[in-house]
């Protein structure tokens, strides 16, 4: 029996691809585009940092790949287009079933967690800035290890604000990437395939695949 749900962040609560409506007044026609090479770069800049071993801050990671993404549309931006469009970031909208999948899931008694690469207040104002915060009973971000998710260090962040075995952890993700690190950690994972992607499989697999939350308060509730 699961005691604790762990979410990510970006892409599975919260919609990256909401980002492109700031990126239209710049360019409307690659919007789109910029919006998917600046999500591509972020995660790729903070992977290879990991690999190195030096930590920046998320905010940092998410505005050097920003600035990139813009020079290769060779979108023209001064230091406050960044932290406008960055400004975007707190303020993503979340999946549309988020609300009510989380109620049920409290009726559940289920602890409902955040995990992600996100700082802090990246995360407390995107969390407060939604209608969900009140759902949400613990924000944990990798900032407090310097470690960013898939590294072990990240995932084990967990087991300090819970108590609890690692196999009452359910870790919830769309980031496929995500699911691997956590499962190669131990946790039970649920993959939320909301794009019907495959799975790019790379040492794990996830222990159910979902297209959205709905699906995974149903199949919680078969489990009992
Ligand atoms: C998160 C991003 C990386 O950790 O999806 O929330």
């Amino acid at each position: 029996m699961y005691k604790v749900i762990v979410f990510d962040v970006y892409g599975t609560m919260f919609d990256v691809n909401s980002i492109s409506n700031y990126l239209e007044q710049y360019d409307a026609e690659h919007a789109q585009e910029i919006a998917n090479l600046w999500r591509k770069t972020q995660l790729h800049h903070a992977a290879l940092r990991q690999v190195m071993q030096r930590y920046i801050r998320y905010d940092e990671v998410t505005k050097n790949a920003l600035r990139y993404a813009l020079d290769v549309y060779e979108v023209k931006h001064s230091r406050e287009d960044i932290n406008k469009l960055f400004d975007g970031y707190l303020h993503l909208d979340y999946f549309k079933e988020i609300p009510k999948s989380f109620v049920e899931l409290k009726n559940k008694n289920l602890e409902l967690a955040i995990l992600s690469n996100g700082n802090d207040n990246m995360l407390r104002t995107l969390v407060d800035n939604s209608a969900i915060s009140e759902h949400i009973d613990a924000i944990m971000s990798v900032d407090e290890v310097k470690q960013y998710k898939p590294s072990p260090a990240s995932y084990a962040l967990v087991l300090k604000y819970y108590q609890v075995k690692r196999s009452e952890i359910l870790f919830v993700s769309s980031n496929t990437w995500d699911v691997n690190g956590a499962a190669n950690f131990g946790f039970d994972t649920a993959w939320v395939n909301r794009n019907n992607e495959i799975f790019d499989e790379n040492g794990a697999s996830p222990t159910i695949t979902v297209n959205n939350l709905n699906e995974l308060v149903k199949w919680l509730e078969m489990r009992k």
